[in-house]
């Protein structure tokens, strides 16, 4: 049976507006994401909470955070609270962006214009992914956010080249140029449902489940899945448009950098950064930030958490650059200890997905409001009035390894 065919059982109009209720009652990240579980069909949870291989670095990137204490200030004036700052040279009220999200309409059909628009009531960047469901134009004609486009680069150079063309003549921002899908990773939770590209092949259990969430299935079935239309936007056969191989052969290298920096007069940040040689490189090819990233766990897998490697990179990048992270990003204490680290800024991806899904723009806007929350408490519990208050005095590594004391043998702090 194909989807049209299913279309045709379904009710012929979208089911009413879905998640209102829920989202009033989330009060974390997690009850978002407990929200979103309940309307997505297996196969888009295996897409949004999935990690490649063992999962080892999706489950560090929360275990780091678990490790780490603060130890607030007492007796500080904290009542007013400043979280504005600038990044890449754009003022934010809050140092948080949204992060890039291939194919965010496998999620909700409104996909980056909800997510545009939620960015742009809060006042925060919002990365469009190159693999993204809607062309980078509309994104911009249709929302008056902060937009930074990222990039995978293609085959084809002129391919990328025409790309960042057009996200300049849009008013795109800043580019974020992403070093860790040089290839394609094993997601085995996505295998499980099915999915691939360029043609899934989604298995009986897979579509039955569909089948109980029709809410989210009208809007699948109404709309064009999979369809990526800032990659080969000219390519007649829609095959070709939706054939990603060319974007992750193993070619892109340092040389793409730094064509790049020339090609692009605005802010360029590199994402996907573990070590502190590769930041200083990249520094020193002229970007304005680097992004400690680990892909969320969904790329390399035995990678270590970016909270573990921060200070390292803000050691070796010092006041050249911006250093931005993300991957894991889930409480308000997250975004403290991050900062006190010397972060300038996180980056959420699930955080907001979680939103997204639950209740599209409305959902997104409340996934932030949540961390904006958590994060003025946060402050004021600290100590900090403002951010430029954070700093490594304010946090505590425990060191967890059981040779090295810790939590199996006594007390043991690694800073
Ligand atoms: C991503 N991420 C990502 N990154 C990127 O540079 N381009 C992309 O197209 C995507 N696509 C994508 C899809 C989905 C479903 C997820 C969850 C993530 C990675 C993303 O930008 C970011 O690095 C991570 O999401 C950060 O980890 P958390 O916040 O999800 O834990």
């Amino acid at each position: 049976m194909r989807g049209a065919d299913i279309l045709r059982l379904l009710p012929n109009r979208p089911p009413a507006p879905y998640g209102v209720a829920q989202l009033a009652r989330a009060a974390s990240i997690e009850d978002l994401a407990a929200a979103a579980r309940r309307r997505l069909p297996a196969a888009a949870r295996a897409y949004l909470d999935g990690g490649a291989d063992d999962e080892y670095t999706l489950r560090r990137n929360r275990a780091a955070f678990d490790d780490i204490e603060l130890v607030p200030r007492s007796l500080r004036d904290v009542s007013t609270l400043d979280t504005t700052t600038t990044v890449l040279g754009g003022t934010t009220p809050l140092p948080i962006a949204l992060a890039p999200v291939g194919a965010p309409q496998f999620l909700h059909h409104e996909a980056e214009l909800a997510v545009a628009r939620a960015a742009a009531a809060a006042g925060v960047p919002y990365v469009i992914s190159t693999v993204g469901s809607v062309r980078i134009e509309r994104v911009a004609a249709e929302a008056d956010a902060d937009l930074w486009l990222q990039l995978y680069v293609a085959g084809d150079r002129r391919d990328t080249d025409a790309l960042v063309d057009r996200a300049a003549s849009a008013g795109y921002r800043a580019l974020v140029l992403t070093a860790d899908v040089t290839v394609r990773s094993k997601r085995e939770r996505e295998l499980d449902a099915g999915l691939g590209l360029p043609r899934p092949h989604p298995r009986i259990r897979t579509v039955i489940d569909a089948l109980g969430h029709p809410g989210w299935l009208w809007h699948f079935l109404a709309g064009r899945f999979p369809s990526f239309p800032n990659v080969n936007p000219s390519a007649a056969d829609t095959a070709a448009r939706v054939d990603l191989s060319d974007l992750f052969d193993g070619t892109a290298c340092w040389d793409d950098l730094e064509h790049l920096r020339h090609r692009w007069d605005g802010p360029l940040a590199l994402k996907g950064i573990l070590s502190a040689a590769d930041a200083r490189r990249a520094v020193d090819a002229g970007v304005d930030a680097v992004i400690v990233s680990n892909h969320g766990g969904r790329q390399l897998d035995h990678l270590p958490a970016t909270i573990d490697v921060l200070p390292a990179i803000v050691d070796a990048v010092g006041d050249d650059a911006e250093v931005l992270l993300d991957s894991g990003i889930r409480r308000g204490t997250d975004l403290v200890v991050a900062l006190a680290l010397g972060a300038r800024a996180v980056l959420v991806g699930r955080a907001y997905l979680y939103g997204l899904a639950a209740a599209g723009e409305a959902g997104v806007r409340h996934a932030v409001d949540v961390l904006a929350d958590e994060l003025r408490t946060a402050l004021a519990l600290v100590g900090a009035a403002s951010l430029g208050e954070l700093g490594p005095d304010l946090v505590r590594l425990v060191d967890v390894r059981p040779h090295a004391g810790g939590r199996h043998g006594g007390a043991g702090v690694r800073h």
